[in-house]
């Protein structure tokens, strides 16, 4: 009987299902909901010490939808980290873990470029009881003018700098949740796996312009008639994100074993979360999916994952986890195995013309074969 059970850099969770950082975890009412659905870990939306500098202005979402069918497959926003007060929040870590003890809940955290604030929010958060951490070093809007998100994730220097100063904080796991804005991804992840890292978490949201309205001329999301690039999400990200995770998934097989990927970007099936496995993940989130649905997909997404897993056999995560990396080569080395192939092919074809006893004769390639025996 296959099982979806998995233990993640020592945090156990009856699924790999997590939920990412986001709406989906923006409090502690819809954490123990999403506990009480069942998914297997909650990444909490970002919080940061001093949540009096966050400030979010509406609409702040904008969609694309199919032409066709209507259904939404991009997602735009240009909301902030956690507008909610830090004191609440650790409040809220602890009636969370007191409500659900066994729930595996993982902080998002982001600060600024200071040593002291990040030793305060990493070890005022484990105090609270949550099991692991998720730095935020991606987040594409907001705040680049206090050197926080994607303004450290995309510089390796101050990432791996950053990162070790929340792994000498605490000795519970810690992923760096890496931006997809830059050109290679490897840089980000080795830094911060250089640093101690326990895991990375890929992608975040890709930088975006959602559209222009051709009625008022003004680009979407509109405040006031003016809007600022935002976060591109949901299930036209996930090739990105497949791309990118294997990416980080090969430096991690190739230079720091043991350590993990948490994958996200685009899932919202139980089939989008076995690619992601098949390419190196050890669990996987889903943020935009849930905003779509709500959280009882986490059981479709289970029997999903499930099938797949009995229809190859497979009785563990661990049997499947990072299969298909194997697969992948260079252009120059696809072009070497087609001529190979080719050759092989055409030698078979010569080797069938060549008839010794009559029961080789075959009404395909008779004609062939009487030329062959006309040249000898
Ligand atoms: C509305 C919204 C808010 C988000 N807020 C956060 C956040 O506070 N911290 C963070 O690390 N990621 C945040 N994200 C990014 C998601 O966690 C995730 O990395 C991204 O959306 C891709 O996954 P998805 O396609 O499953 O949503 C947010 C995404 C959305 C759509």
């Amino acid at each position: 009987m296959a099982t979806l059970e998995t233990i993640v850099n020592g945090m156990k969770m009856p699924n790999p299902f997590v939920i990412g950082s986001g709406p989906p975890g923006t409090n502690a009412k819809v954490i123990c909901k999403a506990f009480d659905e069942g998914w297997g870990a909650v990444v909490c939306k970002t919080v940061s010490l001093d949540a009096s500098k966050v400030i979010n202005v509406q609409p702040r979402y904008a969609r694309l939808r199919s032409r066709t069918s209507g259904e939404i497959y991009g997602w735009e926003n240009i909301e902030l980290i956690s507008d909610r007060e830090f004191d609440t929040w650790i409040d809220e870590f602890k009636q969370i873990k007191d409500k659900h003890p066994g729930g595996c809940l993982i902080a998002s955290v982001m600060e600024e470029y200071n040593r002291d604030a990040w030793h305060e929010i990493i070890g005022r958060c484990e105090e609270a009881g949550v099991d692991g951490f998720e730095l935020n070093m991606s987040c594409p809007h907001g705040l680049p003018e206090r050197k926080m998100g994607s303004a450290m994730g995309e510089d390796p220097t101050i990432l791996r700098e950053v990162c070790s100063w929340a792994v000498e904080a605490t000795r519970k796991p810690v992923w760096a949740k890496l931006t997809p804005n830059v050109t290679r991804i490897e840089d980000p992840a080795r830094a911060a796996l250089q640093a101690g890292c326990s895991g990375i978490s890929a992608i975040n949201t890709i930088r975006c312009v959602m559209g222009v309205d051709l009625e008022t001329l003004r680009p979407e999301p509109s405040v006031e008639g003016y809007t600022t690039p935002g976060g591109y999400s949901s299930q036209a990200v996930l090739p990105i994100a497949l791309r990118m995770c294997m990416e980080v998934a090969t430096v991690i097989r190739d230079e720091f074993p043991g350590r993990v990927l948490s994958g996200l970007g685009g899932i919202e099936t139980g089939r989008d979360a076995a690619q992601f496995i098949l390419l190196g993940s050890h669990c996987v989130q889903v943020c935009t999916g849930v905003m779509k649905v709500g959280y009882r997909c986490v059981e479709s997404m289970c029997e999903e994952l499930l099938q797949f897993m009995e229809r190859h056999g497979f009785e563990t995560l661990d049997d499947f986890r990072g299969h298909s990396l194997q697969y992948f080569s260079t252009h120059a080395e696809l072009v070497q195995r087609q001529a190979e192939a080719r050759a092989a092919k055409h030698a078979e074809h010569l080797r069938k013309q060549v008839i010794s006893d009559d029961a080789q004769w075959d009404g395909d390639t008779f004609v062939d074969q009487s030329d062959a025996l006309a040249r000898g």
